[in-house]
């Protein structure tokens, strides 16, 4: 796989720069030709001749003076991948800020190849907005994006920041190398359904749909065909087909009307509809004393019953705990549910941050930490997309 593969190894100033090394050194092995970037800050954690012995040519560390005449554009178009391991927080903000004052940035600025970058840092500076910003700009630019993870940290610190380890890393490198599979038919379903009571009034709830586009905007970025159900107006990717619905029937009908391999249904649908509405508004005078409610269709129920069956993704906003989410993945019959305590702080609706609990069709259940929406849906459509329904135990 990595035999002869044109790599391009970028390293940053942390202290995870020594974790590099070792990096350079299996994708040598694996047979890779591998070159090596380091800015001035990663020099002060690792030596170039350590790079140097390791693939066998001297790193580039500046834009000037180097045997090149054009060293960033040179290496930019040599490259078949660039991976920037540790990618710094400094760095980060200037690829997404566009700022090419290093040797680094103007590559990875220059490159058309894809580039994979592997964030490594304390936790606060992981979790500072700037840095949180800086995150959604790079995925938007079709970056990928390899962990950090939770553990151990320099000075003994213990939290998320800590750069994926090489293995994780090489692997995510042999996934980007991959030529890519067949374009899937992704079915997603977003917002909240309005129904109404009149033609001024519905009962709703408070959904944004940020969850839903944030899937669909990060599957039709991977290439996928998209069909976005949803009753939110908020923008997406150019890529995704938008069908825009208010109520539980009309989203039942959308998804009915659209075949999917792997159906993402993360709208909050009501469960109950007002039984009838009327064409003129209720005058206040009348009054209403109560409203009579129908349940509405089960759409999660009609896309579990399709033959052939997708992979289906289900969402359950709750206020309980986990063991109500593990029993609905087992009667809803979904290949994943994802739980959301909608009353923590930074989850749920509106928020653009997620924490989650993954549930899977055994029951089995994977904490992941607090998250912006985009990474969520980066991180289940890597689950989702790669499951077939045969993995069902
Ligand atoms: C001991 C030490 C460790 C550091 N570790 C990190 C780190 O893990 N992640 C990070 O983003 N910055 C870290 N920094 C700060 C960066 O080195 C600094 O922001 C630098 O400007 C990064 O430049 P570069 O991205 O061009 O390499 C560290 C600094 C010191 C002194």
């Amino acid at each position: 796989m990595l035999t002869g593969r044109r790599l391009l190894l970028a390293v940053t100033g942390g202290v995870a720069a020594y974790k590099s090394a070792f990096l350079a050194r299996r994708l040598v092995e694996g047979g890779a030709e591998v070159k090596v970037m380091l800015t001035e800050s990663a020099l002060e954690f690792v030596g170039p001749q350590t790079y140097a012995a390791i693939t066998g040519s001297q790193p580039h560390v500046a834009l000037f003076g180097e045997d090149m005449v054009s060293p960033h554009t040179e290496l930019a178009r040599w490259c078949e991948l660039a991976v920037v391991a540790p990618a710094t927080a400094a760095t980060l903000g200037k690829l997404s800020a566009g700022i090419s004052d290093n040797l680094v940035v103007s590559t990875l600025l220059a490159t058309k190849a894809p580039v994979l970058i592997a964030p490594a840092m304390h936790t606060e500076m992981w979790e500072h907005p700037a840095t949180r910003r800086n995150m959604e700009t790079l995925r938007g630019y079709g970056y990928i994006v390899v962990g950090p993870e939770t553990g151990a940290l320099a000075g003994g610190d213990e939290g998320i920041g800590r750069m994926s380890e090489p293995e994780a890393i090489l692997e995510a490198i042999e996934t980007a190398l991959t030529p890519s599979g067949p374009s899937l038919r992704v079915l997603v379903t977003a917002g909240g359904t309005r129904e109404p009571v009149d033609p001024v009034r519905y009962l709703g709830n408070r959904s944004s749909g940020k969850m839903g586009h944030a899937v669909a905007d990060e599957a039709a970025r991977r290439g996928h065909m998209v069909t976005l159900v949803t009753t939110s107006a908020l923008p997406t990717h150019p890529a995704v087909k938008v069908v825009a619905v208010e109520t539980a029937e009309e989203m039942l009908q959308a998804v009915e009307g659209t075949p999917a391999d792997v159906a993402v249904m993360a709208a909050a649908v009501a469960d109950f509809r007002p039984t009838t509405s009327g064409a003129e508004k209720i005058p206040r005078s009348q009054g209403l004393e109560s409203i009579p409610l129908s349940p509405t269709p089960d759409i999660l129920a009609s896309v579990v019953a399709r033959q052939p069956r997708p992979v289906v993704v289900g969402f359950a906003a709750e206020t309980g705990d986990v063991e109500r989410a593990v029993e609905k993945a087992k009667r809803k019959d979904v290949d994943l549910l994802v739980y959301n305590d909608v009353t923590e702080p930074g989850s749920g609706f509106g928020t653009d941050t997620n924490r989650v609990v993954v549930i899977d069709a055994g029951g089995g259940t994977e904490q992941w930490p607090l998250m912006t929406k985009s990474e969520v849906a980066a991180k289940l459509l890597d689950r989702a997309l790669g499951m077939r329904v045969s993995d069902r135990p």
